[in-house]
């Protein structure tokens, strides 16, 4: 009897601690700011790497799109780290949207030597978001 009832408990144990570390996970990684910032990122990226390609404007104007709409919805989160923080933080991506809205009129403009300094900026202001508002642990996921 005893043997059943230490076997049931270990099943049990194998059977929840799984969940629980899932749920862990989903708690410390997902956010809906970081949803929109994963996204932002994904199009940054892709961006560094063409902005200075005047064939590919009409391609960078649409990842352009992608990171207004992204950083938009963002600014109307608040920072997971130090949720006080949120009007400072707030400030700080409307600055980084005003930055945004240049990059896609330099675009427009057919400028690539503005648009690269450009997306120079948003990478400062993305490195000083970070550095005020990220949780420094998280730091370490490239972003
Ligand atoms: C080009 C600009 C930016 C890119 C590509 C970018 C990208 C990212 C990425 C990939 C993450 C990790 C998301 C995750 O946890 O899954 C992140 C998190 C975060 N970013 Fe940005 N970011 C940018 C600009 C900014 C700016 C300007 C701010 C603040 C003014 C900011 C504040 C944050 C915060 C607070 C987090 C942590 C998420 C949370 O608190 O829920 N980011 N970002």
């Amino acid at each position: 009897m005893k043997i059943r009832t230490l076997l049931l408990s270990l099943i049990c144990a194998a059977a929840v601690v799984p969940s629980v570390r899932a749920a862990e996970g989903k708690d410390k990684d997902e956010t809906v700011l970081g949803n929109h910032m994963d996204k932002m990122g994904g199009a940054f990226r892709k961006l560094k790497r063409q902005i200075s390609d005047a064939t590919k404007n009409a391609d960078s104007l649409t990842l352009v799109a992608t990171i207004k709409a992204e950083s938009a919805a963002a600014a109307k989160e608040k920072p997971a780290w130090h949720p006080e923080d949120a009007p400072k933080y707030q400030a700080q991506m409307k600055d980084f949207i005003a930055l945004v809205d240049k990059l896609e009129a330099a675009l427009k403009a057919g400028d690539n030597a503005a648009a690269a300094k450009l997306v120079e900026d948003l990478g400062f202001a993305q490195k000083k978001g970070h550095t005020d508002f990220k949780k420094p642990d998280e730091k370490k996921k490239k972003a």
